[in-house]
């Protein structure tokens, strides 16, 4: 071995030292917002034969944690967003919450963050945006007196509490949350040296913009592509980092230039509605794998703002989870399908190289989609709901179902599915362009195969 080799394999020991704890290892959320989803246990095997480091969860699920017992999984456990607003007064409630559902696990499961409400700043609620710091004061307070001293006090924060974020280097806090809630929050942060926890979606952005941000710059597979920060001269290869910078120069501006970041959630949706863009098997597999790359690289590649910064981080999600609410997209983050089969190969360790991998389905909605949409039922509707979701999209509007009527075209056959697909495609044909959505608590997904029959015209939306 030569003695230059030697000497950087020290120094990348010694990096890798320095930074403590805070590894570049991964994990994945494990959100539960579905119905069909997996049990804890075998969850728990399924994220470990994921090679994750890291699990975050959205409560403090006694059976997860139970399940997550002995495991060497670093875990991040929740405070509820309806909590905070009273335990933001009252220490008793915040000892009691962390004695009743930290301290029995305290000793078996890995407890490394204790996340106070999730996306508190996203909510319109100013109640809870003005709990959010004093609640989590006092969640530390519950936690010290415990002497929990491996647990960091974080809470997630969305991209939008930026009012910019572009370029780069012009990040700044929404005007009416720095003094208020970001300036104390940063203090807390800074003090306790904990991280700034941040969601943070390439996908989103690219998708409100698909013209002017090129779609390899989002997924991080650009080679060709820079954007050089006319502030700073610092040059970008990739949206993430740019995402990324801008919170960083929004704390710098508010004075605390070295708050950690932790990425608490990332990810691209694997599918997603028809009127929806470059939510796809291919694009999901491709952001999750060059993400994984980047942050397992060693040493620490950081950011063009934090070059050689180790970056944390949980990729958004275990499972497509089919009871989330909003666009489709929102039900298909998954690493998993709900029966805990892989959507497609990963291996969040960053061991496995892009070229053993499979080659992907290639992708068909990368540019946005032009044609008729319909909105049907969807696979395993659940029939009594559905007898409820049809008469509620009956009553709206006008003459919204009087062709699925008996003697109305669309009466014969007497089918459940048919007339409740027709019910939801006349809704939504009518309230699309006010917000009116095809969802129906699942029971409605879009489609862009007309499935009118016989002479039963389905009205449709055209894009
Ligand atoms: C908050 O406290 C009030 C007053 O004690 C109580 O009525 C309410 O149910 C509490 N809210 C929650 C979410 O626990
Ligand atoms: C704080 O919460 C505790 C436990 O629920 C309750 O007994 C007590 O009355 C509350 N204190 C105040 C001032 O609301
Ligand atoms: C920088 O941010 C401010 C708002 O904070 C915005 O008004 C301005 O347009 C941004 N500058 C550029 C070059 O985008
Ligand atoms: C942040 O923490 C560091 C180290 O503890 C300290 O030196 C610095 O003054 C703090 N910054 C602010 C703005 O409080
Ligand atoms: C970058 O390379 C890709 C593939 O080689 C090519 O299609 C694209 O046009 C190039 N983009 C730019 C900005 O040169
Ligand atoms: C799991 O679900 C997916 C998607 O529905 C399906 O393609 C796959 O065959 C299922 N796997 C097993 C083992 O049932
Ligand atoms: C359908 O939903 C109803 C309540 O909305 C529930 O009681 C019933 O068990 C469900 N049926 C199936 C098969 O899941
Ligand atoms: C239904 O008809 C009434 C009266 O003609 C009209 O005011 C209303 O806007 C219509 N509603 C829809 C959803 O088209």
């Amino acid at each position: 071995m030569g003695l230059l080799t030697l000497l950087l394999l020290c120094f990348s020991l010694l990096l890798s030292l320095s930074s403590g704890e805070v590894s570049q290892t991964l994990g994945l959320c494990y959100g539960q917002l579905g119905n069909n989803l997996q049990p804890p246990p075998k969850s728990v095997q399924l994220i470990k034969a994921l090679n994750a480091k890291r699990v975050k969860i959205y409560d403090a699920n006694p059976k997860i944690l139970e399940a997550l017992k002995g495991t060497n999984l670093q875990v991040s456990i929740m405070v509820p967003n309806q909590l905070l607003a009273n335990i933001s007064k009252n220490q008793t409630l915040a000892d009691e919450w962390v004695r009743s559902n930290v301290a029995p696990f305290i000793s078996t499961v890995k407890i490394r963050y204790l996340l106070v409400g999730n996306e508190i700043l996203t909510s319109s609620d100013e109640v809870t945006h003005n709990s959010l710091v004093p609640a989590m004061h006092r969640i530390r307070a519950s936690v010290k007196a415990l002497g929990f001293k491996k647990i960091k006090i974080g809470t997630p924060l969305a991209m939008d509490v930026l009012e910019s974020s572009f370029p780069p280097s012009n990040g700044t806090f929404r005007a009416d949350f720095t003094g208020r809630i970001m300036k104390p929050l940063l203090q807390f942060l800074n003090r306790t040296k904990s991280f700034f926890f941040l969601d943070v979606y390439p996908f989103f952005s690219w998708a409100s913009d698909p013209v002017n941000i090129k779609l390899e710059y989002a997924l991080l597979s650009a080679t060709n592509i820079t954007y050089t920060d006319p502030g700073t001269g610092l040059t970008y290869t990739n949206l993430f980092d740019q995402m990324l910078d801008a919170v960083v120069f929004a704390m710098k501006r508010v004075g605390f230039p070295d708050i950690r970041l932790f990425i608490a959630e990332t990810g691209w949706p694997n599918g997603g509605d028809v009127d929806q863009i470059g939510a796809n098997i291919f694009n999901s597999a491709t952001f999750n794998r060059n993400i994984i790359k980047k942050l397992t690289a060693k040493p620490a590649v950081g950011t063009p703002a934090r070059p050689g910064t180790a970056l944390p981080a949980l990729i958004f999600a275990l499972y497509n989870e089919n009871q989330k609410t909003g666009q489709g997209t929102e039900r298909h983050f998954g690493l998993l399908y709900p029966n805990g089969s892989n959507i497609y190969p990963i291996d969040l360790s960053g061991k496995t190289p892009p070229s053993e991998y499979e080659p992907l389905p290639k992708p068909t909605n990368n540019e946005p989609y032009k044609g008729k949409i319909w909105c049907v039922v969807a696979e395993d509707a659940n029939r009594t709901d559905l007898v409820s979701a049809l008469g509620y999209a009956c009553g709206q509007g006008n003459g919204t179902c009087d062709p699925i009527r008996p003697g109305g075209k669309c009466y014969r056959p007497n089918s459940l599915v048919r007339q409740a697909s027709y019910a939801f495609s006349s809704y939504w044909a009518q309230f699309r362009k006010v917000g009116g959505t095809c969802y129906f608590n699942g029971l409605a997904v879009q489609t862009a195969k007309d499935p009118s029959y016989g002479s039963c015209k389905i009205p449709s939306i055209t894009l």
